[in-house]
């Protein structure tokens, strides 16, 4: 997720429903000159974190704070990556459900990105169709030459899925956010989907 980020060149660096900071952590140890900073609503998650923080040695460059990826404490445009595991409901089960929250999440993860910034997300598959369905995001079509081109991330399983052929009719549109790529990842016991958008203008606030 992270080299699918682009994290080589990015100077901060939001997980947003940290969790234990597993992402965090390994993205910390692999790239030392950005700072990281890891927000979960759960007081005990973040207990975790900051262990795994600490036996990893990276507490100069990680940071965790407590707050809600519905209300994120971050000032607009001042994050280059935003990257999360969203919750699949199997492990960390939602006082809502998680389809009725992605708007708002993405919302706030739209905000807190700066023009240019990335956004990587490990969805459920259940949950990357209920996005494909219902939200738009732009095409990289056009976009796809000032993009800069990544090294295929060696994923094992993958599959390249776009949303050619997508139209805004009755879709929640997220305006400022294109659509780079998707691949299909096996975790396992549980087949998932990385989703990468780019940030490419300015969030319009209401
Ligand atoms: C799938 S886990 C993240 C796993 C993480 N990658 C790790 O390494 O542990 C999802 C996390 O989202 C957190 N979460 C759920 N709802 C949240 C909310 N509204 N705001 C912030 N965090 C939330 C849960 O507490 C949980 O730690």
């Amino acid at each position: 997720m992270a080299s699918l980020a682009e994290i080589s060149t990015a100077k901060h660096v939001l997980d947003p429903m940290c969790g234990v900071g597993t992402i965090l952590v390994e993205a910390a140890m692999e790239w030392p000159h950005a700072t990281f900073l890891g927000i979960d609503k759960s007081e005990s998650q973040l207990k975790y974190a900051l262990d795994n923080v600490k036996k990893a040695g990276v507490m100069h460059s990680v940071a965790l704070l407590k707050g809600s990826v519905l209300d994120l404490p971050v000032v607009s445009e001042s994050i280059d990556i935003v990257i999360s595991d969203i919750p699949f409901g199997k492990k960390f089960t939602c006082s809502r459900d998680m389809k009725e929250l992605l708007p708002d999440i993405i919302h706030q993860m739209e905000r807190v990105l700066r023009i240019g910034g990335v956004l990587v997300l490990l969805l459920s598959q259940k949950l990357h169709h209920h996005l494909k369905t219902n939200f738009h995001f732009k095409s990289d079509e056009i976009e796809r030459l000032q993009v800069p081109k990544l090294d295929s991330p060696s994923l094992s399983n993958s599959e390249s899925l776009n949303y050619k052929g997508q139209t805004a009719t009755d879709k929640l549109d997220f305006p400022s956010l294109t659509h780079i790529e998707s691949h299909s990842v096996s975790l396992g016991v549980t087949e998932a989907v990385f989703f990468k958008c780019k940030k490419t203008s300015q969030t319009m606030f209401c």
